[in-house]
């Protein structure tokens, strides 16, 4: 027995030393240790042997069969890191090399159609001597209500559903807000440049409401303001319907009602007709421009003298003349970021 393991050992290990892949090292295992392998021939045998021949056999075929374990180990390690290193050579690119194969093109990217819009219109009011200016879009109860002729306890307030701020209450300003229109600019353009002033004013609004196809919480006004001596609203409606012909470059259809501001006195409303009903008609109107000639305790608020100095200003809904200029009809497509959406503004 004891030749026929040296044997078996010496075989064993030239048999290892060939394998160059894990499959043959499969094999010389299964010839070997198997359930029909050399190795484990012999160790079946044992039981057989008289206790005397156990004794001297045993501890050598059990210590073969560790060995036999370790030196499989090994060499099944190293034919591993060989086919690693293998493939990860013949893997390699050299990253900095110029790209000889190009995919097409990317595709560019889009202008958003509000922002188009805004550069629209506000091209179209410079050229009638408007000066564009940014105000504030986290700003303060006083700006946002109070000198806009609505105090605290006015029901007006309730008008616009306002997102506070957590902060501390200033004595003078009030609390902090998301300012819920473009009016404040108002006051800061009068406190600011005085009079006279042509101005307009686009940015972002916020407003603590439901959403549905014509209401967002967040969309864009832009504010209008005219101060000077002698103006009425006649000087209004002209310069509105002139601003409206050329961003819609068709004849469009107006309407103008009155309506209610605390800040303007009187007060209008210009709508739009701008959806087709079941008949093929044009029969739906759109609030888009409210406006008004604005109250002397604005003016003053403003630092100025309404005595002396008169004005005009509207807040026209920018988000949705945008709507009736795309025909969109759901006004929460604008920030779904839908790439559907977006890829058709050119
Ligand atoms: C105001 O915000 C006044 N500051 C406008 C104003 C300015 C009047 C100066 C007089 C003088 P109003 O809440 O109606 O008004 O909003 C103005 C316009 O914003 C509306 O006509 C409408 O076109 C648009 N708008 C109002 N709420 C929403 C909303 N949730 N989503 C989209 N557009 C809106």
């Amino acid at each position: 027995m004891k030749t026929g393991l040296t044997q078996i050992i010496k075989n064993y290990k030239q048999d290892i030393d060939s394998s160059n892949n894990l499959n043959s090292l499969k094999k010389v295992e299964i010839k070997y240790l198997g359930r029909n392998g050399q190795l484990t021939a012999l160790l079946k045998q044992i039981k057989d042997l008289p206790d005397q021949e156990k004794r001297t056999h045993a501890p050598a075929l059990q210590q073969a069969k560790q060995q036999f374990t370790k030196i499989y180990q090994k060499k099944e390690k190293e034919i591993t890191a060989t086919k690693i290193n293998q493939e990860l050579n013949s893997e390699f690119f050299d990253i900095t090399l110029p790209n000889l194969n190009p995919s097409p093109s990317p595709r560019p990217g889009t202008i958003h159609p509000l922002a188009t819009v805004q550069k629209e219109i506000e091209g179209i009011f410079s050229e009638m001597g408007f000066t564009i200016i940014d105000g504030p879009e986290v700003e303060s109860e006083y700006y946002n209500f109070e000198a806009l002729n609505i105090p605290a306890s006015h029901p007006a307030r309730d008008m616009q559903d306002t997102f506070f701020i957590d902060h501390p209450k200033d004595d003078k300003h009030g609390h902090l807000l998301l300012r819920t229109h473009t009016s404040p600019a108002q006051i800061r353009a009068m406190e600011k440049y005085g009079a006279p002033l042509r101005i307009i004013v686009p940015g972002r609004v916020f407003r603590y409401e439901a959403t549905d196809n014509t209401h967002d919480s967040v969309f864009r006004q832009m504010e209008g303001m005219l101060i000077d001596k002698d103006i009425s609203l006649a000087n209004f409606k002209g310069i509105i319907t002139n601003f409206l012909s050329r961003l819609y470059k068709k004849e469009i259809t107006i309407r103008i009602r009155p309506g209610y501001f605390p800040f303007v006195e009187p007060g209008i409303e210009i709508d739009i007709l701008w959806k087709k009903g079941k008949n093929g008609q044009l029969d739906k109107w759109l609030e888009v421009i409210p406006a008004g000639m604005i109250h002397p305790h604005v003016i003053k608020a403003g630092g100025l003298d309404p005595n002396i100095h008169q004005g005009w200003a509207f807040g026209m809904g920018l988000t949705r003349l945008v709507m009736i200029k795309y025909q969109i009809d759901n006004i929460r497509l604008f920030h779904s970021n839908d790439i559907r959406f977006l890829s058709q503004f050119k």
